[in-house]
């Protein structure tokens, strides 16, 4: 049984063999593999989460899994209940692993050491997002074949940016050129990456677009957003100058005309919607990981 808290200290063999055992979900032309029969799988989100939380559990009950799910909206975290309290709890009742998307950074390998259940990493603070990178490696590699030497500029809001970081992470140990592109405001110096402009942005095999974060914004960060979109959005009139075979990404949810121009969410070089697509096989193979 093994946890996915990130894919920082995650072997390059290991993040391929991964996409290769999603490769194999995809492939089967049954909805469910009941595999997992048996075992008890609690989402534990005490943030907000659409495409994360229901992947997880289409992924969960295509293998067959007992489904609990937990949100702290509705929950005794309302009542001053801690994370640690609240996962210890759902273990005593007996699940065999936890999904979980925590608010805080630095919590969860904490947690992993105080708990038995493996548990997987469904976004903390932004820190790490280790399944929404490996769907995004997915993608890409489905599209390209390979991912050595792939160019892949990551645009916008790169500060608050989880997904930025595992992807950061997993690109390079793969051989891919990772840049970002961002406002100085929403810059994170302290990773060693290099910036780009837009300009040289859009020359990029991948496009990859991420959300501004408003919810995490402390100090002004964003201006406005025609501001933010004539400087850093993927306008159509940019998206005009990218290569034929360069694809567009974004983890979503989208701010429309912000970042990206409504138009080219399902453009034909668009693989947004495949992104979460793909979320599903890739989250089965993280399960299977867990709990096989
Ligand atoms: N991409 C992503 O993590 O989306 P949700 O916040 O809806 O899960």
């Amino acid at each position: 049984q093994r946890s996915l808290l990130g894919l920082k200290d995650m072997a390059r063999e290991e993040i391929t063999e991964l996409l290769e055992r999603a490769g194999y979900w995809e492939a089967r032309p049954e909805k469910l593999t009941p595999v997992l029969q048996g075992k008890f799988v609690a989402n534990m989100f005490f943030e907000n989460s659409t495409r994360t939380r229901f992947s997880f559990e289409v992924a969960q009950k295509r293998l067959g899994a007992e489904v609990l799910n937990f949100s702290a909206a509705v929950s005794s975290v309302q009542k001053g209940e801690s994370i640690y309290d609240t996962v210890r709890t759902l273990e005593s009742m007996g699940i065999d692993a936890g999904i979980i998307r925590l608010k805080p950074i630095g919590v969860l390998a904490e947690l992993a050491t105080r708990v038995k259940v493996p548990l997987i990493n469904a976004g903390d603070g932004n820190n790490e997002h280790p399944t929404q990178a490996l769907l995004d490696l997915y993608t890409i590699r489905k599209q390209f074949g390979a991912l050595q030497d792939l160019t892949v500029t990551i645009i916008g809001d790169v500060l608050h940016s989880r997904v930025a970081r595992s992807n950061l992470w997993a690109m390079k140990k793969l051989g891919m050129q990772v840049r970002f592109c961002s406002p100085p405001s929403m810059a994170a110096r302290e990773l060693d990456v290099p910036y780009v402009t837009m300009e040289e942005a859009l020359k990029s095999d991948v496009i990859m677009m991420l959300r501004v974060q408003l919810e995490r914004h402390e100090n002004g960060e964003f201006e406005s957003a025609e501001a933010y979109r004539e400087h850093y959005g993927l306008t159509v009139e940019r998206a005009a100058s990218i290569a034929p075979h360069a694809i567009i990404m974004h983890p979503a949810p989208i701010n429309r005309d912000v970042e990206i121009d409504d138009e080219l969410v399902e453009h034909p070089q668009s693989r947004i919607f495949q992104q979460m697509q793909n979320g599903v096989a890739v989250r089965m193979a993280v399960i299977e990981r867990a709990l096989g």
